[in-house]
C-alpha cells in the first residue's frame, strides 16, 4: 500500500486513511504533545517480518510514560495491532509509524484532561535519505542548533515536540546545501542527526555518544553495537568532542528510517578517504543479511506476521 491509502488503526478500530482525522482543536496540534515510534517490515521468503518489534513497542510505552501518558493497551496487544495493520493493508517491505496524541479536549497547558488518541499507519517508505545514501554516502554539517539540554525537552522519549528542534536542524543544512545536520549537546559534545544516531570509528574502534549526549536511545544503534561486538569490534559509548568528526577514519549514520548510511563528508571536509569505509560496509552487511533472510536471526529480532 502506498502513502495515502488504506487503513489506519485508530483507537483500537480500523478505519480508512481519509477519515484518519483530528479535530483542528486537538491539544496536540497547539502543544506537540505526542509521541511515537516507527518500525520496519523486511519481506522474506514470502512472509513479513518486523524487525525488533517488543524493543519498538517498550521505547514507545517508555516516551509516553515520560510525558504522564498511559497508552490504554498491554505492549503485548499493542505489538499485535501492528502486526495486524501490516497484514490488513497487505503490506510486505513497509514502515510503521506507532503513535499516541493528546486530543480535543479542554485548552491549556495542564494535558492530563484531554483524551488520549493511539493510532499505528503502515505503508512502503524507501530510504529516508534517499537509494543510494547507503553506499555513496551523504554529506552533513554541525547544526548551529544544539540538542536541548538534559533538564529541558527529555530526549529518551520520543516527542513529538522534540522534532521542532530536528526540523530547524535539517532546514539550515538543506538550505545550506548539505543532506543532514549533526547537533552538538549544551556542552558541546557530539549528539545526533536530526533523525539518527551517529557512529564514527577511528583506528579500528567503533564511538557512540552515549545516553547523557541527549540523544535519542536509537535501536538500531543497540543493534549496531550487538552486531560490531559480535564482529569483535571494541565498542565505546563515550561523550565526543566535535573535532572527532574531522578526525575520523569513517562515520555514519543510524536510524528505523535511514537504516545504515555512511557519512563521507562533515562541514565540507573529506571523512577518512571521502567514501564508504570497510567497517560500515561490514556492519550494513551484516545487518542486511539478517534483514534479507540471508543470515540467521541469531539475536532473536525477527517477528513474522
Ligand atoms: C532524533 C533521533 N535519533 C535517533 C533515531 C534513531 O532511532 P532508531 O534507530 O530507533 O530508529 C531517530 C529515529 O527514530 C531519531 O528521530
Amino acid at each position: 500500500m502506498t502513502f495515502g491509502k488504506g487503513k489506519i488503526w485508530l483507537n483500537g478500530k480500523f478505519v480508512p486513511w481519509k477519515d484518519a482525522k483530528i479535530h483542528v482543536l486537538a491539544h496536540v496540534i497547539h502543544y506537540g504533545s505526542s509521541v511515537f515510534d516507527s518500525v520496519r517490515c523486511y519481506p522474506i521468503r514470502g512472509k513479513v517480518a518486523v524487525f525488533r518489534l517488543g524493543d519498538h513497542v517498550k521505547r514507545f510505552f517508555d516516551s509516553a510514560k515520560i510525558h504522564h501518558m498511559d497508552i490504554p493497551y498491554s505492549q503485548k496487544n499493542f505489538a499485535a495491532a501492528i502486526a495486524k495493520t501490516v497484514q490488513v493493508n497487505k503490506l510486505k517491505g513497509c514502515y510503521v509509524r506507532l503513535f499516541a496524541f493528546r486530543d480535543y479536549g479542554p485548552m491549556g497547558l495542564f494535558p492530563l484532561k484531554n483524551p488520549l488518541s493511539v493510532a499505528i499507519a503502515a505503508w512502503n517508505w524507501g530510504q529516508y535519505l534517499g537509494p543510494e545514501s547507503m553506499i555513496k554516502g551523504v554529506s552533513v554539517k554541525v547544526s548551529s542548533w544544539r540538542r536541548p539540554a538534559p533538564d529541558t525537552h527529555p530526549t529518551m522519549s520520543k516527542a513529538g515536540g522534540n522534532y521542532q528542534n530536528s526540523q530547524l536542524m535539517k532546514i539550515e543544512a538543506v538550505q545550506d546545501g548539505y543532506d543532514e545536520a549533526i547537533a552538538l549537546d549544551t556542552a558541546g559534545f557530539i549528539s545526533e542527526g536530526s533523525g539518527e544516531n551517529i557512529f564514527l570509528v577511528r583506528d579500528g574502534v567503533l564511538y557512540t555518544p552515549p545516553i547523557s549526549s541527549s540523544i535519542l536511545p536509537g535501536i538500531r544503534r543497540q543493534t549496531v553495537v550487538a552486531l560490531a561486538q559480535e564482529m569483535g569490534l571494541k565498542v565505546l559509548k563515550k561523550a565526543l568532542p566535535r573535532e572527532f568528526l574531522y578526525i575520523a577514519d569513517e562515520i555514519f549514520l543510524t536510524g528505523t528510517a535511514t537504516e545504515i548510511v555512511p557519512v563521507t563528508k562533515v562541514d565540507k571536509m573529506a571523512v577518512g578517504s571521502g567514501v564508504r569505509g570497510p567497517i560500515t560496509e561490514q556492519i550494513q552487511k551484516c545487518l542486511f543479511d539478517i534483514t534479507a533472510g540471508k543470515a540467521d536471526d541469531r539475536f532473536g529480532w525477527l517477528t513474522f506476521v
